[in-house]
């Protein structure tokens, strides 16, 4: 007969079993995780071999661009692309990488860049796309981040122009014509990964652009949707190999920021430029700081902090965003930060795509003070003006302890 000592003692030694179980999951989970890293390595490795097409020198091919090659030094374009930085964009200097990354598409290279959220990745394939003769293209998985880069391109005076489901009649015959004939001014162009996938009609396009010697350059941003182990895998990335087996010659500018090496191989496995130069920019950000405050359980008074938090740190109206973790806390949050006073609206995914440019366009201009949105808005978004913040409504990692989360930056 089991007495409540047996029964105790039974309970601890299993309770100690299980924790000795979860401890060699974890290890078992880390080692997995390590060797999918190694596959991915392998695996890249192997395409290299094959592309280089002599057996052992595939690995020192892969990397001897990146390590003997100075592209900090002297280029014929160098006064040129001065004067594009300064006189169209207005940047008085490069930051860390930029002019090695111009100088490397300009060589004709395909490139891997690297570079934290508002590091100026835009500018490093902008630019070049200036520079060379032709079209440039670029692969851009939100409409909203195209909408902004065409916008703020636009504002420059740089023949930039977007096709996506929200371009007229008019604007898709300009852009046509200019990739079939090379008639009209267009230097960028922006399309989202699905038109690759799915326009036979763009790709035929696209073709006879190629083949008249007018695609300057290829661009794919925000390039960890390539991969599987990236936060925001997008499956029409996967059809984005064709660019490199079709135009062969053209090179490709990969970007992101994210930084780990199974998501890098990934991209350049996929996007078939094994031998890219690859370069790698510092990941810190002196200028953000982040703040976690505590959150009530209260839901009108997480929304008068929330409005609060913004009147008092923002007394000038600057710009930012609020994130919700669904559609119907976008709306409700945007409502009740009105009855408080702020120009704010909502952003998500159910809107129809006019609604959404409208709300991204008065923002933009600085008619509306806060988008409250979902994860839908805000990968890529270049908002230079203004102080910065994004709060979370709701984050997983800090809902357990329900809390509310400022990320300021300035
Ligand atoms: N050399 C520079 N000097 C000053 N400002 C710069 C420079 N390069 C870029 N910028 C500015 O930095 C801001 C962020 O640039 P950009 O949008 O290209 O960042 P990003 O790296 O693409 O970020 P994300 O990962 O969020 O897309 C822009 O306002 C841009 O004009
Ligand atoms: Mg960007």
């Amino acid at each position: 007969m089991e007495t409540e000592a047996d029964v105790l003692e039974e309970l601890l030694n299993i309770e100690t079993e299980i924790e000795d179980v979860q401890d060699q999951i974890k290890l078992l989970l880390e080692r997995q995780e390590k060797l999918h890293e190694r596959q991915s390595e392998l695996k890249f490795l192997l395409e290299a071999y094959k592309a280089s097409g002599t057996g052992n020198s595939a690995n020192e091919n892969a990397s001897r661009s990146s390590s003997l090659e100075d592209w900090s030094g002297s280029f014929e374009w160098d006064s040129q692309a001065d004067d594009v930085r300064l006189n169209i964009f207005g940047i008085p200097s490069y930051r860390q990488n930029q002019k090695e990354i111009i100088n490397a598409i300009m060589s004709g290279r395909d490139v891997l860049v690297i570079m934290a959220a508002g590091g100026g990745k835009s500018l490093c394939y902008q630019l070049p796309a200036i520079l060379r003769d032709g079209v440039a293209l670029v692969i851009s998985p939100l409409l909203s981040l195209i909408q902004d880069q065409v916008m703020g391109l636009t504002a420059l005076g740089i023949p930039a122009f977007m096709l996506t489901s929200t371009t007229s009649k008019e604007n898709e015959k300009f852009i046509y014509k200019a990739l079939e004939k090379g008639e009209g001014e267009l230097k960028i162009l922006y399309v989202t990964p699905e038109k690759i996938s799915k326009s036979k009609r763009f790709m035929s396009k696209l073709e006879k652009c190629h083949n008249a010697g007018r695609l300057s350059l290829i661009s794919i941003d925000e390039a960890h949707c390539c991969s599987q182990w990236g936060h925001d895998f997008r499956p029409d990335y996967k059809s984005l190999s064709i660019l490199k087996t079709q135009f062969s010659n053209v090179p490709v500018v990969a970007l992101t920021a994210t930084a780990t090496q199974k998501v890098q191989y990934d991209v350049m496995e996929m996007l078939r430029i094994p031998k890219c130069v690859k370069f790698v920019s510092t990941v810190n950000r002196p200028n953000l700081f982040y703040t976690v405050r505590s959150k009530s359980s209260v839901g009108k008074v997480v929304v008068d902090e929330i409005a609060e938090f913004i009147q008092e740190s923002y007394s000038n109206s600057e710009s930012g965003i609020v994130y919700c973790f669904s559609r119907k806390e976008c709306e409700q949050v945007a409502a009740e930060l009105r009855e408080r006073g702020i120009a704010a609206d909502y952003y998500h995914a159910d809107m129809d795509v006019n609604a959404r440019e409208k709300v991204h366009t008065w923002w933009s201009k600085n008619k509306l003070q806060v988008i409250v949105g979902t994860v839908a808005f805000g990968m890529g978004i270049n908002k230079p003006d203004g102080g910065y913040y994004y709060i979370r409504t709701n984050l997983p990692v800090l809902s357990l302890c329900s809390d509310v989360y400022f990320c300021n930056s300035r």
